[in-house]
C-alpha cells in the first residue's frame, strides 16, 4: 500500500479559501493548514475516511461542491439560510460575526456609524462581509464597497490607505492583528452574528451523517477544545 496510514477508507476532497487564519491558512511550505483542516482531519480519523485539501477563491467554493470537484467545504463558512438553498450544512461548530476594522492610527472612525459617504470599505468577495458592505453602499452610507479575493490584500488596502476600513469576521481580524501588530484595529461592536458549518453537496446525506457523527465525537472527547486552544480560538 502507498497510503502509509493502513487505513482503507474513502478520500474526500475538502475545499477552502486559505487567507482566513486561524481557520484556513497556509504554512511556510504552502500546505493548507488551520483549525478547519485539523477539525476535518479529526473527523475523518474518527469516521475512517481521509481528506485532501484544495484551495479556491471563496466565491468558488459552493460552485466546487455543486460541480462535484469538491466533496466538502470547510472554510469558516456561515451556514446561512441563503446558502442552505444551495448546499447542505453540518451542525454549526463556531459562533462568529462581522466587525469593522480601520488603520491602527485612525482616530476618526470608531464604529460603522462614523463611516461617511466619501469612504471606501473593503470586503472578501462572496462573504457575509460583502453583504454588509454592499448594503452600506446601497444606502449611500459609503462611497464604495471594494471587493478582494484574498483577505490579506484587503488588510493591505487598509494599511496603504487605498480603503478606509475593512469588514471581516472578528476572530480572523484578531488573528491578522496578532500576526501584523500596529496595522489595523477593530472598532465598535459586532455588525452581524453568524455560525460556521461544514458544507456538502445538496442531498449528500451519507457524507453529512459521517461529518455530524465525527463532529459530535471530537467535541465530546475533548479534541475539539484542544484544537480551539491550539489555534488561539479558546
Ligand atoms: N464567515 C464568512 C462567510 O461565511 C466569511 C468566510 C470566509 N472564509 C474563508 N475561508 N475565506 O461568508
Amino acid at each position: 500500500s502507498d497510503s502509509g496510514s493502513g487505513d482503507s477508507g474513502e478520500v474526500y476532497t475538502v475545499a477552502t479559501e486559505p487567507t482566513f487564519p486561524p481557520f484556513d491558512t497556509t504554512d511556510e511550505d504552502g500546505n493548507i493548514v488551520g483549525f478547519d483542516m485539523d477539525l476535518m482531519n479529526a473527523i475523518a480519523e474518527d469516521q475512517g475516511f481521509s481528506v485532501e485539501f484544495v484551495s479556491y477563491n471563496f466565491d468558488g467554493l459552493i460552485p466546487a461542491l455543486q460541480s462535484g470537484n469538491a466533496d466538502i467545504v470547510a472554510a469558516g463558512m456561515w451556514a446561512s439560510d441563503e446558502r442552505k438553498a444551495e448546499v447542505d450544512f453540518s451542525e454549526t461548530y463556531f459562533d462568529s460575526g462581522v466587525v469593522l476594522a480601520v488603520a491602527d492610527d485612525n482616530n476618526t472612525i470608531n464604529s460603522v456609524d462614523d463611516l461617511t459617504s466619501d469612504m471606501k470599505v473593503a470586503y472578501q468577495v462572496g462573504t457575509s462581509s460583502m453583504d454588509v458592505a454592499q448594503q452600506l453602499e446601497e444606502e449611500g452610507k459609503i462611497a464604495e464597497a471594494v471587493g478582494f479575493d484574498k483577505v490579506n490584500d484587503a488588510v493591505q488596502a487598509v494599511n496603504t490607505g487605498a480603503v478606509d476600513a475593512l469588514l471581516n469576521d472578528k476572530p480572523v481580524t484578531l488573528e491578522y492583528m496578532n500576526q501584523q501588530p500596529d496595522i489595523i484595529k477593530i472598532v465598535g461592536e459586532n455588525v452581524t452574528t453568524e455560525s460556521y458549518g461544514i458544507a456538502v453537496q445538496k442531498g449528500n446525506t451519507e457524507l453529512l451523517d459521517k461529518i455530524n457523527a465525527g463532529l459530535k465525537n471530537v467535541q465530546e472527547d475533548g479534541t475539539f477544545d484542544e484544537l480551539l486552544e491550539k489555534w488561539g480560538l479558546a
